[in-house]
């Protein structure tokens, strides 16, 4: 997969796709991800990419020329046969979930569009995004760092980059249910002892605790996933 970010702040991804998952993802070859300042796209004399809004308002808006020239440069490059996705991170978009993760992890080519400030031209929007996703119900100050998240959630189920294929499958949100507790060693640490089913090789029975424990914490924390887990359940039963 070919990631591109444009960004003001091409400081801000760098350390992130150096290290750990992402690193190594990029390390096996199976994510090339080309981060891009969209200063270097703008036709202003001071590389300016943001001005005031048109009928006033505080903030600034991005302006379109720098990104719909950074965007369509990369559209330009794009693998060859490529389908590229335009991803805008952005609070007023539809909802990340691990199904549109999972969608994502399929593609050959993602761009990601960082905003600032109020976001940016409604026209580059309407024109060159194919994506307006929200990370959740709360307003971050960059899309650096919702594409950060976005770009850590799709990369992890890129076929080859988890060791552990199963170790993603298990995942919270992978199934309809929170995780259960895992535990490693040693067996007691600060007086605290391990569940003691995990000791007792009976793995019929630590499979049952398991999904105890997952439908547990799932009814206390997310009644909304526990109802529709139920109902499913319902269906399925006719
Ligand atoms: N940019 C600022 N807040 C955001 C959010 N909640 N989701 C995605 N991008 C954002």
């Amino acid at each position: 997969m070919k990631i591109d970010v444009l960004t003001c702040f091409p400081e801000m991804i760098d350390p992130v796709i150096h290290e750990s998952m992402v690193k190594r993802a990029r390390e096996k070859g199976l994510v090339d991800i080309q981060v891009h300042d969209l200063r270097d796209f703008s036709k202003d004399k001071h590389r300016k990419t943001d001005d005031y809004p048109f009928g006033g308002g505080d903030g600034m808006v991005m302006t379109p020329q720098p990104l719909y020239d950074g965007i369509r440069t990369l559209l330009r490059n794009a693998p060859k046969d490529a389908h590229s996705r335009v991803l805008f991170p952005t609070p007023d978009g539809v909802m990340f979930t691990q199904p549109l993760s999972e969608a994502l992890a399929k593609e050959e080519h993602l761009i990601f569009v960082c905003g600032h400030y109020k976001g940016i031209d409604q026209r580059i929007r309407d024109m060159l995004i194919t994506d307006e996703i929200s990370i959740g119900d709360y307003v971050l100050t960059s899309g650096e760092l919702s594409s950060l998240v976005i770009m850590d959630a799709v990369i992890r189920l890129i076929p080859g980059v988890l060791n552990e294929i199963n170790s993603a499958l298990s995942d919270s949100f992978s199934k309809p249910l929170l995780d259960c507790p895992w535990y490693s060693r040693p067996e007691i640490f600060e007086g605290i002892a391990i569940p003691e089913v995990l000791m007792s090789g009976h793995h019929a029975n630590i499979d049952t605790w398991r999904e105890e424990e997952r439908i547990r914490k799932t009814k206390e924390r997310r009644p909304d996933m526990w109802k529709a887990y139920q109902d499913k359940g319902d269906d399925k039963n006719g």
